[in-house]
């Protein structure tokens, strides 16, 4: 089907870019820098100072950099980490993937962890606690680490819809131990496939991830077991064009969420993200610009009708999922938002017209 809103475009966004793309790839090709070469090392330098931290380490996937930060951290089998269930069920899986607990508490009118809940649910087996920077905005990261502080716990922060937010003009990714990314193609700095990446301020968990991304070699030694994981060096040559935009979009990003949140403001079925200038302390990046809505799947079916394509990304609550033995977590404001969640299209290039197309558009649903 042909949108008139689509939710993503990469290859607008591709065309836009078309001549400084197609030449990083030949460049890249012409050299036959295919695996950790150069164009990888200026990405994590890019990186690690746009973040705020002083190693970026480049891998396959923003999972992969999750699973990574954790045993790099020393967390494993059974250790209990704390979380959320109102994320992608990847930040879940990481936990599980190390052989820890996954321990989930609630999330707040932001969807974003509930901190007041957080040491309710610490016993002497808790470990660490991963926050979820979801949607483009920083969880309450100041009274998370003083308990983790206070506590003696971890913090990994699952940092892959935040590049570039901030809390109290901190970057997200750089507040615990480690901060991770994604760069899948519909992120903010989305690769041409999976890529991902670990920042940190330690040197050791810096050079453990380099290890884990790359079978553990360090030649002659193999130095711990590991895996192929590295950030291919294509991408990151893909990765390292499009950095020079991703301040320019997120602005954009940040003017487009204002205009919806203008243009939506009196439909009371409908419950918006905070706008951008509503808290000083938050600067979101509106990763996803997301609406809980009353009628949430008619309105998804209208919409789709009116040529305007949403995203309803966990209609079941990750700890509702039958497969996944996380179903004795009672999380009432995450069910409900699995009921209730939906994502407009939010991105660097939609025009005026389109923005204005699906302001209407919801507006007609709530008031035919
Ligand atoms: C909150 C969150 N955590 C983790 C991930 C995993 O990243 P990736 O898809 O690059 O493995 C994603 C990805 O899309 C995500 O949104």
């Amino acid at each position: 089907m042909k949108y008139k809103v689509p939710f993503v475009n990469y290859p607008l966004q591709y065309h836009n870019l078309e001549k400084e793309i197609d030449a990083a790839i030949k460049d890249v090709l012409n050299r036959g820098d295919l695996l950790l070469r150069s164009d990888v090392e200026e990405f994590e330098k890019n990186l690690a100072s746009f973040v705020g931290v002083k190693y970026a380490i480049g891998v396959n996937s923003g999972t992969d950099a999750l699973i990574f930060a954790l045993k790099a951290a020393g967390i494993g089998l059974g250790d209990e980490v704390i979380s959320v269930s109102h994320t992608f069920v990847a930040s879940i899986a990481s936990i599980i993937h190390i052989g820890a607990k996954p321990i989930l508490v609630d999330v707040k009118e932001d969807f974003l962890i509930d901190v007041d809940e957080v040491e309710k649910v610490i016993t002497p087996k808790t470990k660490a606690i991963l926050p979820v920077h979801l949607n483009g905005r920083v969880c309450e990261m100041e009274k998370l680490m003083a308990i983790a502080k206070k506590h003696n716990l971890i913090v990994i922060e699952d940092a892959a819809q935040a590049l570039g937010a901030k809390f109290n003009g901190k970057g997200a990714g750089s507040f615990g131990l480690a901060g991770t990314f994604s760069f899948y193609p519909a992120k903010i700095l989305g690769a041409f496939g999976d890529a991902g990446a670990v920042a940190t301020d330690d040197e050791k968990v810096a050079e453990k991830i380099r290890l884990l991304r790359n079978h553990g070699q360090k030649p002659p030694e193999v130095v711990c077991y590991g895996f192929t994981s590295r950030l291919d060096n294509l991408q990151a040559a893909i990765l390292n064009v499009k950095f020079k935009y991703l301040l320019e979009w997120i602005e954009r990003k940040r003017e487009i969420a204002k205009i919806y949140n203008q243009g939506l403001a009196n439909i009371s079925q409908v419950k918006l993200p905070p706008a951008p200038d509503a808290d000083p302390r938050y600067f979101d990046v509106y990763q996803n610009y997301v609406l809980k809505a009353q009628k949430r799947d008619e309105l998804y079916a209208f919409l789709k009708e009116k040529g305007v394509e949403t995203l309803i990304k966990d209609p079941i609550a990750v700890h509702h999922q039958p497969n996944l033995g996380l179903s004795h977590f009672k999380l009432p404001y995450t069910e409900e938002l699995a009921k209730e969640v939906i994502s407009l299209p939010i991105y660097p290039e939609l025009t005026q017209e389109q923005i204005d197309y699906v302001m209407n558009c919801v507006r007609e649903f709530y008031a035919p």
